[in-house]
């Protein structure tokens, strides 16, 4: 039973607001005190002209509220219901250990699709800590929004276009050397194309060199195009290394080059809406209306823009698995650039642009440093990834020297605690990597939470058989379980508004605090020791925060080892 949308329903029966209006009215007050649910009666004030107090009293008056209500009282503006709480414990546990881990999934996505175009990685560039927010909250929501019924499609758009594998190629036939660069992969590449700028310098007639080569990419040329492809495979090769790491799978690849030949429809179509204007030789859709610069569609020399090939890719995209939303997971850096294409969407014609959204988010830092290619700061995402489990290892060895696998966990701690860290503040906030913030059992990091979900785990494997059907709930009524149990009834909410909102970090804060509370709760409380009654409600507690933890660590992409 969703509480908040009966006690609605009942109230709208003597409001002037309709009960889902009322229902996001509906709060929960932070202090227990004041009720479980509260109403504020300000925004009813208008509609019935009188001060919000009366309305409150009156409301209170009037009565009709649904069964589960204890009783109310009136504070001020507000109406506060007291529910009964053997009833919310038995309905909200119950629905857990009747669910299980697909406690908070809905079908509210059947039959709609969602693209999300997450970390979308450069061709011939080692993958780096800069494309590890889109490439974690990619996969959060992809998990998201497939817990919520949807059919998710998710692309890795690669930069595989660029006047900058010409020269790569150049470079390579100059100087390169199969064997080596196949050992070497993506690394061997970045030196060709620093060599090539180096001897570029002495030897301009380089330049043209790389053009031509270019060209031969876009024209099809089958030596430029193996080559090229080579390049590619080197690369997916050592990203697909880390995805493997953090367990991340795509349904598709189509990058920019993917829409080489999907390019004449754009310009064809802006030319024929009117929409493609000449300026210095170059072709631009203007924006001034938006009071944005104009969009760069055509260069001078005919070449396509970055912004022309996403504009190639949402039309492609949509033909092919017509989306009900198209999500492009990318630093907000790229703000202008979005903005700009979407408007141009917009002038095309197609109502669909509301679809279109960019989820943006912050920078980030490592160890208060700035990453900077030319100053020498770089963190590989492999390194890191490595390092961190290095990391974790150490502190298994040191806290639970006798644990079977522990390589294992320590995969799972070092891993999960990149990827929780990243997942944990708002996504447009600035992000500073620290080693001891990430890998804090203490803090509200992940080896906290998964610690959290092993020690649930424990706690059930001692306690051997216990019967689901045979809980009294009326035990967990108050203190500290009422307070798990509260946090429970609220996941289902929190998921549907990191998914309005596109935000995961509701999803990593939510189980932190969940985790919290059922510590409370333990050190509190004896659970294996305590009578028979007690002891099957507890563990129905234990259960359902194991359960809890689980499926939300999952959800944001992180492992829950079951001892640590
Ligand atoms: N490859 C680009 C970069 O690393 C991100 C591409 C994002 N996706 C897109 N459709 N523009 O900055």
């Amino acid at each position: 039973m969703n509480f908040k949308e009966v006690i609605a329903t009942a109230l709208s029966e003597n409001c002037p607001l309709s009960a889902p209006e009322i229902e996001e009215l509906l709060e929960v007050p932070p202090n227990p005190e004041m009720g479980d649910y509260a109403l504020p009666c300000f925004a009813l004030a208008k509609h019935l002209r009188k001060a919000p107090p009366l309305i409150a009293q009156e409301l209170a008056e009037k009565g009709g509220f649904p069964e589960f209500v204890d009783h109310v009282e009136t504070a001020g503006g507000y109406l506060n219901f007291f529910v009964d709480k053997s009833f919310y414990v038995a309905e909200i546990l119950g629905r857990v250990l009747e669910e299980g881990a697909r406690y908070g999934s809905t079908r509210q996505g059947e039959g709609k699709t969602v693209c999300i175009d997450y970390s979308s990685i450069n061709i011939a560039k080692r993958f780096h800590i800069g494309h590890l927010s889109t490439t974690v909250i990619g996969n959060a929501l992809k998990h998201l929004y497939t817990f919520l019924g949807y059919r998710v499609v998710g692309i890795n758009h690669l930069g595989d276009w660029g006047t900058q594998f010409g020269k790569m190629i150049a470079a390579y036939l100059r100087w390169g050397d199969k064997a080596q660069v196949e050992a070497g992969g993506v690394d061997a590449l970045s030196q060709l194309y620093v060599r090539f700028h180096e001897e570029a310098e002495k030897d301009p007639a380089l330049e043209e060199e790389g053009r031509m080569w270019f060209k031969k990419i876009e024209d099809g040329d089958e030596t430029a195009l193996s080559i090229f492809n080579w390049f590619k495979e080197l690369t997916l090769k050592d990203a697909q290394r880390v995805y493997d790491m953090l367990g991340i799978t795509f349904d598709s690849y189509a990058g920019e080059s993917f829409y080489n030949d999907k390019m004449d429809r754009v310009i064809d179509e802006l030319k024929a809406k009117e929409l493609l204007v000449e300026s210095q030789g170059a072709y631009i859709v203007p924006l001034d209306e938006y009071n944005l610069p104009p969009c760069l569609i055509l260069k001078r020399d005919g070449a396509t823009l970055y912004a022309t090939r996403d504009i190639a890719a949402a039309l492609y995209r949509k033909d092919t698995y017509d989306f009900d939303k198209c999500l492009y997971v990318v630093a907000y850096q790229q703000n202008l650039h979005f903005s700009q294409w979407f408007r141009v969407v917009e002038k095309m014609g197609y109502p669909w642009y509301k679809d279109l959204e960019h989820v943006a988010f912050g920078m980030i830092s490592y160890e208060g440093q700035t990453l900077s290619t030319r100053k020498g700061v770089v963190v590989y995402l492999d390194e890191l990834l490595e390092r961190s489990v290095e990391k974790a290892l150490a502190i298994i060895e040191e806290k639970s020297p006798d644990l079977d696998d522990k390589e294992e966990v320590a995969r799972q701690v070092g891993i999960g605690s990149v990827v929780f860290m990243s997942l944990f503040n708002n996504r447009i906030k600035d992000i500073d990597f620290w080693w001891d913030r990430a890998l804090n059992f203490d803090g509200e990091t992940a080896p906290y939470v998964q610690y959290t979900h092993a020690r649930c785990c424990s706690v059930l494997r001692k306690a051997g058989e216990w019967d689901k059907g045979e809980v009294d709930y009326g035990r967990l009524c108050d203190g500290e379980a009422l307070e798990v149990v509260r946090l429970i009834e609220a996941f289902p909410g929190v998921l549907q508004e990191a998914c309005q909102r596109n935000e995961p970090s509701l999803i990593t804060r939510h189980v932190v605090n969940v985790a919290q509370a059922y510590n409370k709760f333990y050190y509190e409380h004896r659970i294996l020791q305590s009578e028979p009654g007690e002891k099957q409600a507890r563990l129905a507690l234990t259960w359902s925060v194991k359960t809890l933890i689980a499926s939300a660590l999952g959800l944001i992409g992180v492992a829950a080892p079951e001892r640590m």
